[in-house]
């Protein structure tokens, strides 16, 4: 035991590259699982090691809460249905911020209940006291306010995500005003703590970011609600950096910092991703969600759109020397991956180019769709991104669109009065023809109606995704050549 407080630093150090080897791992679905790998050694040497340093540890409440959260993760880990990822992160990340303030309040009150009982009492017991510098204050300040405001925003996201009634929008000229007065007078009672160690003023700070965090993130439409998710994790890893000051732990500090700085990084593209700033995202209103379904509500003549049979689309496909396939949301609610798999693999063996075009926010969480390609176990190299792929569309004979709709939209690129006017998309409509499957004419998550399916090229094909795709390879099969 005494080894290990020795060497502690050099076991947060082994830690630290752990977690740094893990970042890079995931970025690639190749590396990814060994990037898990590596995640999971540096956590279990972060916390062992902190075990063992820490002073007069209360052994039972530590592993009766590190019991509880594993029953609890493990459970949620196996029941979570992909659909509810996005909520679930959410919530994890309320969880951090939500322990960043009990962490802030615990160690305020342990120094004060140390100044209480005063320096004799404190040198007669050999307790070596120094009180708090300004420089730990301001941490706790800091730590305290990012994380409370991580954790009522992050469950107003959980909330919205969920589809729960008490995740209402609120929108409304009040609402940038109320916001600035919240945030001013929470930084007020904030200086005011860490200049005086007032606690009055500690409480009034902390009660103000949490209503802060809850306002702030209010407004946002449901539609940019992922790259505020994004943007809450970020959040959470600085909460966590600036508690990891106040405990002086080298390890909360670093995964903390690696946490907070990879979760801007994916913000960042997210909104590229949409064409949006950070800021617009954030402080432009709401997007998506109701707001667009509204715009979109307007008397409409009735258009024309050409559908056909599974049999039809496998006859055409099997026929062509190129293929796209573009899953979207509609893939992953059918469950449809592995279905689409084989349809690809009958394909290739007739000599057909099959290749996957795959846009940054398809689905309804970053990386849905190769999460689940790379489950049905799809080639990496068949799997392109947008950017990559783009230029190929005019050359491609069919692009067959498996419940994606918003991602096609070419509203995005010739509507400027369209709510995702600037979105970039794929450009599914410059196919020689184009083939989509989903259930009905129902609009997508942004609630807007799309060009694409009313296009002289597009063949609707109704039905469920893995039912339609199975019967596609039926068809084919059945008329091979
Ligand atoms: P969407 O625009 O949501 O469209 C999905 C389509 O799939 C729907 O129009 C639906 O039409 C169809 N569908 C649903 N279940 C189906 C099934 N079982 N079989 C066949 N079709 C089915 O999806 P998208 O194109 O992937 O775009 C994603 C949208 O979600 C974007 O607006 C994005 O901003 C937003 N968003 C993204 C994320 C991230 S990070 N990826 C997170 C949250 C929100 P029918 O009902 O007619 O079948």
């Amino acid at each position: 035991m005494e080894m290990i407080r020795e060497y502690a630093d050099w076991f947060y150090l082994i830690g630290a590259v752990l977690f740094i080897l893990t970042l890079r791992g995931l970025s690639g679905p190749k590396t990814a699982i060994q990037g898990n790998r590596y995640g999971m050694i540096a956590m279990a040497i972060a916390v062992l090691t902190t075990f063992f340093v820490a002073d007069n540890p209360v052994v039972w409440m530590i592993v009766g809460a590190m019991v509880a959260g594993a029953v609890v993760g493990i459970a949620r880990a196996r029941t979570v249905p992909m659909t509810q990822m996005p909520e679930t992160v959410a919530l994890m990340h309320s969880l951090v911020g939500l322990a960043a303030v009990l962490i802030a309040i615990a160690a305020i009150i342990h120094n004060n209940k140390l100044i209480e009982l005063g320096p004799d009492l404190l040198a007669a017991n050999g307790v070596n006291f120094h009180e708090m510098s300004r420089v730990h204050l301001f941490e706790l300040f800091v730590g305290c306010f990012v994380g409370a405001i991580t954790f009522t925003a992050s469950v107003f996201a959980y909330g919205k995500l969920a589809a729960k009634k008490w995740a209402k929008t609120i929108s409304g000229t009040w609402v940038k005003p109320v916001q600035a007065i919240i945030f001013i007078a929470m930084l007020v009672f904030g200086f005011m703590f860490f200049s005086t160690g007032n606690m009055t003023a500690f409480w009034a700070m902390t009660a103000l970011a949490l209503i802060f965090g809850w306002v702030w993130i209010a407004p946002v439409g449901g539609g940019d609600m992922p790259v505020v998710v994004s943007l809450l994790n970020s959040f959470s890893g600085w909460a966590a950096a600036g508690i990891g000051f106040t405990l002086e732990n080298n390890m909360l500090i670093v995964a903390g910092s690696l946490v907070g700085s990879s979760g801007a990084i994916l913000s960042y593209i997210m909104c590229k991703a949409m064409n949006r700033s950070i800021i617009n995202v954030l402080f432009g209103g709401a997007m998506g969600g109701t707001a667009v379904a509204a715009a979109d509500a307007g008397d409409k003549a009735p258009r024309n759109h050409r559908s056909g049979s599974a049999d039809d689309a496998g006859f055409l496909m099997s026929n062509a020397d190129s293929v796209v396939i573009v899953p979207g949301y509609g893939m992953a609610q059918g469950r449809a991956q592995n279905a689409v798999k084989e349809l690809a693999n009958i394909l290739k063996e007739q000599g057909v180019t099959v290749r996957f075009a795959i846009h940054p926010v398809a689905g309804r969480m970053p990386g849905h769709m190769n999460v689940l390609l790379a489950e049905a176990d799809v080639p990496y190299e068949d799997i392109l991104e947008m950017d990559e792929i783009n230029s190929d569309f005019p050359a491609t004979d069919v692009v067959l669109v498996i419940g994606a709709n918003d991602v096609v939209n070419p509203a995005a690129k010739d509507d400027p009065t369209s709510p995702i006017y600037g979105m970039p998309i794929l450009e599914a409509h410059k196919a020689r023809t184009i083939m989509v499957i989903k259930r009905s004419m129902a609009t997508g998550y942004a609630g807007l109606d799309n060009d694409l399916f009313y296009n002289d090229k597009t063949m609707m094909i109704f039905g469920d995704a893995k039912k339609v795709v199975e019967d596609m390879t039926k068809a084919i099969n059945g008329t091979g050549h």
